[in-house]
């Protein structure tokens, strides 16, 4: 064997102000993969990984929900970090960009930049928002495009023309935070110059570090010239203030990237054979991997190399690009029931099927991966359980009744072994190169072999056969090593199947090299069920509930995305014939009552004069003691297509205003009004 490498694994950081969704989970599942096939190799990987806490976004976001950016943070780690241990993404550190050792790091980096010549100065004018006293990114800005004259566009570009501009271009711009006319207003920026870094760039993106797709993209950004990059940020900001520079912070992508070596750094702090400098240090040896996902390839390929060379430390040996997750063959949406948030797949579906599925479809390119939701059902029904578990399941049984539970000694089919052994160098090198399609496919392969040879022997009927009592045994107890083998191969998509495998087995943890032998004369624990079906009903119960989410942000004032509006703004004019088709009733609320099984969802019964309605409605949160309800008026839309939702169907939706959580306030109208009265 040779030595083991030393290798550290990073997944980009998620933002600290939002749920960890499917799309995201493609990238940690896809790192985790890897990362756990190199520790099961034996070599020394470390998987770190951080919340990434600093921007306007979460500033604004923490001001909204009464509380301090730190403690918004702190509940939001909480969450990511059960969402990714309940999908069993093992990391070996999960910290914050918001850290002492951060701090230090990017304090570091950028007084080493800036002594070496690489930090540029100027002067530039910027949209302020004069109500907020803040300066306004982009996205916070809001007005008609100069171009087709639509309103309520972006900064930057205009969705109905595609145009691009300045946000100075925008007529009528708005301030998106407070609503304010914005104005212009100089401020002093730090720039980090890119340019110093062409030579460098152009030969690391060319050698070997980035898949071709992505190198080619670059290549066309690199021809086209590299331009300085604005790297601060005026208070006020959560971040991380400039050294030396009162007022003015880090922008939030110059410290995120450090954030990958500052997340190392706590780790070495309990963990004394990590050494920082080994890892870190110029000319170090080990093996450094960044897994991101196609929209943040600049930062990673252009100004995080250059910020590590600038600064003297290593560059990373390579960054793993991947693809979007499309769901169903489109982008994910809330409407359709395809923005599934890690929590609510979990809340429904074990881990493991998710984690198989992307490996099935993952290979090494950048293109897009799609979540089929039947195939989702039709693929780990057929693969997991009819294929790999169905092999232990069909065997242990006549081994348990027939020879108390022991696999007998030697090989029944050594064509079989041979063959299984002779495909584990070409599985270990798809894992290698992340072509998990290629891993998958080839042991699914040896799973339909084993299938066939059980089925060709049919142990169900030598068993009932005079005198075949040791070919039975023979044929079962090779169906249970080759069940093993291919647990061996699986084990780092599925460490769950592998753990109870191998209590079943009553082995210690497997590893890859354990596949070079068999076990012979070895007494096995009583089977358990390993793997169930998939049940659709729960698919469909995921869908449900991730537009039961929807029902509930419809009422909220801000998205909560990165970067998103934080004030709702107003919708495109209608005409009246579109008002007119809307039916809005009073409607009296007979009933109130909590729904078994929803944390957001109250069921009411609604009186609209000549019919009752049952309505399904987001609004738990703001009435815990639904009861009070009862009796009262309110409004509601009457001629909404009723909605099939996991708990029955909602015939209609009532009116209410607010942000969401505990502020949603149901419309009511004056007394005198009567049930079923059409509002106009
Ligand atoms: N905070 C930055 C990363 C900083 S790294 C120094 C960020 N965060 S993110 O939360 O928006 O995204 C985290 C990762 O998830 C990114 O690599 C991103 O590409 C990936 N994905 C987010 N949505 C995704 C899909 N729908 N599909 C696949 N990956 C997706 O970017
Ligand atoms: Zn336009």
């Amino acid at each position: 064997m040779s030595e083991p490498r030393k290798i550290l694994v990073t997944s980009a950081l998620p933002y600290a102000n939002g749920s960890i969704h499917l799309g995201h989970m493609l990238e940690y599942i896809q790192t985790d993969m890897w990362v756990r096939f190199q520790k099961h190799r034996g070599n020394q990987c470390i998987y770190v990984c951080a919340d990434d806490a600093h921007g306007s976004a979460i500033m604004l976001r923490a001001e909204k929900e009464g509380i301090t950016p730190e403690q918004l943070i702190d509940n939001v780690k909480a969450e990511h970090s059960a969402d990714f241990a309940d999908f069993l993404v093992d990391f070996d550190n999960f910290h914050s960009t918001h850290s002492d050792e951060n701090r230090e790091l990017s304090s570091m980096i950028y007084t080493r930049l800036r002594d070496a010549g690489h930090i540029a100065t100027r002067s530039i004018t910027q949209y302020f928002d004069p109500e907020k006293l803040m300066f306004l990114a982009d996205r916070f800005i809001k007005g008609t495009c100069p171009k087709c004259g639509t309103e309520d566009q972006y900064g930057d570009n205009c969705e109905k023309c595609g145009a691009t501009y300045a946000p100075t271009d925008l007529k009528n711009p708005k301030s998106a935070i407070s609503g304010a006319t914005p104005v212009l207003k100089e401020s002093q920026h730090f720039f980090f110059k890119l340019p110093d870094f062409d030579a460098m760039l152009k030969s690391w993106t060319r050698s070997g570090t980035l898949q071709e797709a992505v190198a080619n993209k670059i290549a066309e950004w690199l021809d086209a010239g590299l331009q300085q990059w604005d790297i601060s940020r005026d208070a006020p900001y959560f971040g991380f203030e400039i050294p030396g520079e009162p007022g003015k912070y880090f922008y939030v992508w110059l410290d995120a990237p450090i954030g990958y070596m500052a997340s190392f750094k706590n780790l070495c702090a309990r963990r004394p054979d990590l050494d920082f400098d080994a890892y870190w240090a110029k000319d170090s040896t080990t093996e450094l991997y960044h897994f991101i996902g196609k929209d943040i390839v600049n930062f990673h390929a252009l100004f995080w190399p250059a910020m590590l060379e600038g600064a003297g430390f290593r560059k990373p040996t390579a960054i793993n690009v991947h693809g979007y997750l499309t769901v169903n063959g489109q982008k994910m949406s809330k409407s359709r029931g395809t923005f599934i948030k890690a929590r609510t797949y979990l809340d429904n579906l074990p881990p493991e099927y998710l984690r198989y599925y992307y490996a099935a479809k993952l290979s090494r390119g950048v293109d897009d991966l799609d979540l089929n939701l039947e195939d989702f059902v039709q693929k780990v029904n057929s693969d997991l359980i009819g294929k790999v578990v169905n092999i232990a399941s069909r065997c242990a049984g006549f081994i348990h009744k027939g020879n108390a539970g022991v696999l007998v000694a030697g090989n029944a089919a050594p064509e079989l072994t041979d063959a299984f052994l002779a495909a584990a160098p070409g599985i270990a090198e798809a894992y290698e190169a992340r072509d998990f399609a290629r891993a998958m496919r080839e042991i699914m392969g040896l799973a339909d072999r084993a299938n066939a040879y059980i089925a060709d022997k049919a142990p169900w009927s030598l068993a009932k056969q005079e005198g075949k009592q040791d070919e039975v045994q023979a044929v079962c107890a090779l169906g249970i090593n080759l069940f093993r083998q291919l647990v061996i191969f699986l084990k780092p998509v599925l460490p769950l199947l592998a753990a109870d495998a191998e209590k079943f087995l009553n082995v210690a943890p497997l590893t890859w090299g354990d596949h070079l032998t068999l076990l012979s004369d070895h007494q096995l624990n009583p089977f358990l069920a390993l793997m169930t079906r998939i049940d659709p009903v729960k698919v469909q119960a995921m869908s449900d509930a991730s537009k039961e989410d929807l029902t509930v942000s419809q009422t909220s004032v801000a998205p909560q995305g990165n970067g998103e509006l934080v004030k709702e703004p107003l919708a495109a004019e209608i005409d009246f014939d579109a008002f007119a088709a809307v039916d809005l009733r009073v409607a009296l609320i007979l009933k109130a009552e909590h729904v078994e099984g929803a944390d957001k969802l109250l069921r009411l019964t609604l009186d609209i004069g000549d019919e009752q309605r049952n309505v399904f409605s987001g609004i738990k949160s703001a009435y815990p003691n639904p009861a009070e309800l009862e009796g009262r008026l309110t409004m509601m839309i009457a001629n909404l297509k009723p909605r099939k939702m996991r708990f029955g169907i909602s015939e209609g939706m009532v009116m209410a205003a607010g942000p969401g959580g505990e502020e949603i306030y149901l419309l009511s109208p004056d007394s005198g009004a009567k049930p079923g009265q059409r509002i106009k």
